[in-house]
């Protein structure tokens, strides 16, 4: 854990409880924090199976702060202290905030001022704080991550009780099958609870003592974190630039495996009901698996995440091919159809900037149509929590 932040925060091994994944690590830590009906702040978009993880077996209940592309989707002190009052206004009692940082499904690493705002407010409130961690080393652009347990260093007015940290091997060292999580509390009870409840998510001894010898060659674990970061840099690049040259822009990003492709130009109308229409022509006739924001919660429609780690370089290029075709294709169609021989570079520039200018009409409207009035439109849930 200390190397994957880059030996900037330290941590007593007697406060690690194993867990298996981050899965396991998440619904130990709801368990031990919360009871059924209590509620955890949790700011949008977030990760989809927060919904299944926290919720399904604690009774837990969720409540999304707000978070919208004006500043990024970072959270403010005001989106959580007017969740927070609406919410007790109704009487949900509100256990804690929990979040991912770096984030998934954003890719963005929280800033220093705003972690300070989230410890601060929680500490105000005297509620807990999870910080999921699992992309902690997987960073690759200014700015880099800090740790929540870096902050708290600094902050001596902080109830160390109410932080506890969730990491797993599964991200930064690429072992999602080996099970491996760890909550990391700086609460004795919690620390307590979270081992006895370990009984239900162990990690094999196998895989330990496999996992020991392999963690203990620190020149081997700090060459790879270095090695994924710069492979993972450059996918990022190739794919966003790719992008970019179609007229398509994704959040900026620093971390992580994915991007949030910016589609609402895109959208017939600013609504859910649009953006499930795009995806399910996505999904359907340019067979590219992206999720749609409203999976992860998110409060604009029009953002679509997209997943450029797990494959290899020829497949993310034909991915860009397949969306170039699906972007370009219906004004190639007109620029051939009505200029075969006068159309020179000159005027094929200007129509590809007016063009990007209004990406809605660059495709086929009569696929989107089909789709968008379909009776059949389904949900893009994702076959895990269908499970
Ligand atoms: C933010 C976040 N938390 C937890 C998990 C689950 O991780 P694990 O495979 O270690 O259970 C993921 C996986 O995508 C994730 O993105």
């Amino acid at each position: 854990m200390e190397r994957a932040r880059g030996g900037r925060a330290s941590f007593e091994a007697d406060r690690v409880v194993m867990s298996g994944g981050a899965t396991g690590a998440n619904e130990t830590l709801m368990f031990c924090l919360a009871d059924p009906g209590d509620a955890f702040l949790v700011p949008t978009p977030y990760y989809a199976a927060f919904d299944r993880d926290l919720r399904w077996r604690t009774g837990i209940r969720i409540i999304p702060v707000d978070c919208n592309s004006s500043n990024n989707f970072q959270v403010t002190k005001h989106a959580l202290e007017s969740t927070y009052l609406a919410s007790q206004e109704t009487g949900i009692k509100i256990k804690g905030l929990i979040l991912a940082n770096p984030s998934n499904p954003l890719g963005t690493t929280l800033h220093r001022e705003v972690l300070e705002t989230i410890v601060n407010f929680i500490n105000d409130k005297q509620i807990h704080l999870v910080c999921d961690e699992i992309y902690a080393a997987t960073v690759f652009t200014e700015p880099g991550f800090i740790s929540v347990a870096e902050i708290i260093q600094e902050m001596d007015h902080v109830n160390r009780d109410l932080i506890h940290i969730v990491y797993s091997l599964s991200k930064d060292m690429g072992l999602p099958g080996f099970r491996v999580g760890v909550v990391y509390s700086y609460n004795d009870a919690v620390v307590s609870c979270a081992r006895r409840m370990s009984s239900f998510g162990l990690v094999s001894s196998h895989t330990q003592s496999f996992l020991a010898a392999m963690l203990s060659d620190q020149r081997f674990v700090d060459n790879f974190l270095i090695e994924v970061s710069k492979r993972v840099a450059k996918r990022h690049r190739m794919f966003t630039e790719g992008l970019k040259e179609m007229g398509i822009s994704c959040l900026r990003s620093n971390a992580g495996l994915f991007v949030l492709m910016d589609l609402r130009q895109m959208l017939i109308d600013q609504t859910f009901e649009s953006e499930m229409a795009l995806w399910r022509v996505i999904i359907d006739k340019v067979k590219i698996n992206v999720s749609p924001g409203s999976s992860f919660h998110c409060s604009e429609p029009g953002w679509f995440r997209v997943c450029f780690a797990n494959m290899d370089e020829d497949t993310l290029q034909t991915g860009l091919e397949r969306i170039k075709d699906f972007v370009l294709g219906d004004r190639a169609n007109k620029v051939n159809n009505n200029c075969k021989c006068r159309c020179n570079n000159k005027k094929e520039n200007k129509k590809r900037k007016s063009f990007q200018k209004n990406l809605k009409l660059s495709f086929s409207s009569m696929m989107y149509e089909e789709h968008a009035r379909s009776p059949k439109l389904m949900s893009p849930h994702s076959p895990l929590l269908r499970a």
